[in-house]
């Protein structure tokens, strides 16, 4: 199975949009919530390809030294074969020297994504209550990185975006 990460494309949005309508109920991205993202300095877009067909993506917010892994998935029927793992260590590389640490929040149920995100570092950090719509408790969850410099001038901007 050959993988390729790459930047997203505007036009990838549709099949990015379709992968997260079958990954998401009640936490689905929009298609305007999407499209917005490419008009926001500090986000970052990834997709998985395999073979010309994309099968993962992921949304990162990068602030000021700080990552935030918005949403990620892989499409159903690529799930389970290691995707997942080896897209988020790629973002993961991306974001070193970029990033102190890497901070997402993930459903208390969702033991896939628990897992997954154990097995690359994070830690739980504290669980946010009530955190969805539909009641549900988070876990915010954190990777830290190799501290990075930033100048002092840096402080107060948005941190450049990787892979530009
Ligand atoms: C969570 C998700 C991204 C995992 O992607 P994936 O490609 O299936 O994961 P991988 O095959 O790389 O598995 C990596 C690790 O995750 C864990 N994992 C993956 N699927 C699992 C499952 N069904 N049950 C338990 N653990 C699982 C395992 O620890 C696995 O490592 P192992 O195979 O060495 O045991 C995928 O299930 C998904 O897209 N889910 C829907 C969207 C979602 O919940 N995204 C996260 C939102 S915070």
């Amino acid at each position: 199975m050959e993988l390729r990460i790459r930047e997203m494309k505007e036009e990838d949005l549709p099949r990015v949009y379709a992968i997260n309508r079958l990954s998401f109920t009640t936490d689905a991205w929009s298609e305007e919530a999407m499209q917005r993202e490419f008009r926001l300095p500090y986000s970052l877009r990834f997709v998985v390809e395999s073979g010309g067909e994309i099968v993962a993506y992921a949304f990162v917010w990068l602030i000021k030294g700080e990552a935030f892994l918005m949403t990620l998935a892989v499409a159903p029927e690529w799930r389970g074969k290691g995707v997942g793992k080896w897209f988020l260590r790629k973002i993961v590389e991306r974001l070193k020297g970029k990033a102190e640490v890497v901070s997402l929040d993930v459903r208390k149920s969702n033991i896939p994504a628990i897992r997954l995100y154990r097995s690359l570092g994070f830690k739980v950090v504290r669980e946010r209550l009530r955190f969805y719509s539909d009641g549900e408790n988070a876990l915010l969850m954190e990777l830290q990185l190799d501290k990075i410099e930033m100048h002092a001038g840096d402080k107060g901007k948005t941190a450049e975006p990787v892979d530009r």
